[in-house]
């Protein structure tokens, strides 16, 4: 396995971000809980399976690829998987391989010389980027580096609609742990500011969050600026019916 390959610069400075979030906050705070708590969170199988079927090529990027959760379905589909994601305490992660870059996905390092057969953007990666204009910045950098169909799998801001403002709950519960969940939500801005609070027999730990919404039409106003139509849209990766109350989205865009 390569070892990280590149580092660039990260565009989502952090005046963009919360007072005290920047591009590597989710990464830093959740990389030693996040294939614990999350490996099943959505259907990799399902996503290989997906992407597989779509693709134009095998070499497939994938934005935001973490610990490499997805990687090895999409490699056991016949995918030949490039990573990158802005924090390399993810990508440590034991499947982020075999080729990957740390580098912000706003600001792809292969601009020149690199064409994938398709991308994907899972589990509300893409909202990680805190302005719409930063996100619209991924869908441009990624349509420059690919032949085939840009894949985005985000919420669809349906359940947040009628979210209080503030919450608390609990996450987790275990015999030896407790995670609370906390967040606060900007209904305007299409924003969700989050802080996963872990405390254990060792201490509490914070694990901050902060995600920036975009609907569905939204997404698709800042696709067909950037030269990208959307051909396919389902609620999940086994390609279930989306309508208007559907939480989640898979969406499929092509040039
Ligand atoms: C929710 S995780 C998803 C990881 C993986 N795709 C999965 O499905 O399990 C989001 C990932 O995006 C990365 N990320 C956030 N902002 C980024 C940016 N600007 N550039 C590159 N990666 C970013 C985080 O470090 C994190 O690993």
């Amino acid at each position: 396995m390569a070892e990280a390959c590149t580092v660039v610069g990260v565009r989502g400075s952090s005046e963009t971000f919360p007072p005290g979030f920047g591009p590597q906050t989710y990464g830093e705070s959740f990389a030693d809980v996040y294939d614990r708590w999350y490996h099943d969170v959505t259907d990799a199988a399902g996503t290989a399976r997906f992407l597989a079927e779509r693709c134009v090529s095998p070499s497939v990027l994938e934005l935001g690829v973490g610990t490499g959760r997805l990687v090895a379905e999409l490699v056991g589909a016949g995918l030949d998987v490039v990573g990158v994601d802005s924090s390399l305490a993810m990508m440590r992660g034991p499947g982020a391989g075999p080729l990957r870059a740390v580098a912000d996905i706003s600001a792809l390092p292969f601009r020149v010389g690199r064409r994938f057969g398709g991308a994907i953007c899972a589990f509300n990666t893409l909202f990680n980027l805190p302005t719409a204009e930063l996100q619209q910045l991924v869908l441009a950098e990624t349509a420059a580096v690919t032949t085939g169909p840009i894949v985005v799998e985000a919420l669809t801001g349906a359940a947040l609609a009628d979210a209080d403002v503030q919450s608390l709950g609990i996450s987790r519960l275990t015999s030896d742990s407790l995670v609370l969940a906390a967040t606060v939500v900007d209904h305007d801005a299409q924003t969700v500011t989050g802080q996963h609070v872990d405390i254990t027999p060792a201490g509490i730990t914070l694990r901050p969050w902060h995600l920036r919404w975009t609907t569905p039409p939204q997404l698709d106003r800042m696709a067909a600026e950037v030269g990208l139509e959307l051909a396919e849209r389902y609620s999940d990766w086994n390609g279930s019916l989306y309508d208007q109350f559907s939480e989640t989205h898979v969406s499929v865009y092509r040039h």
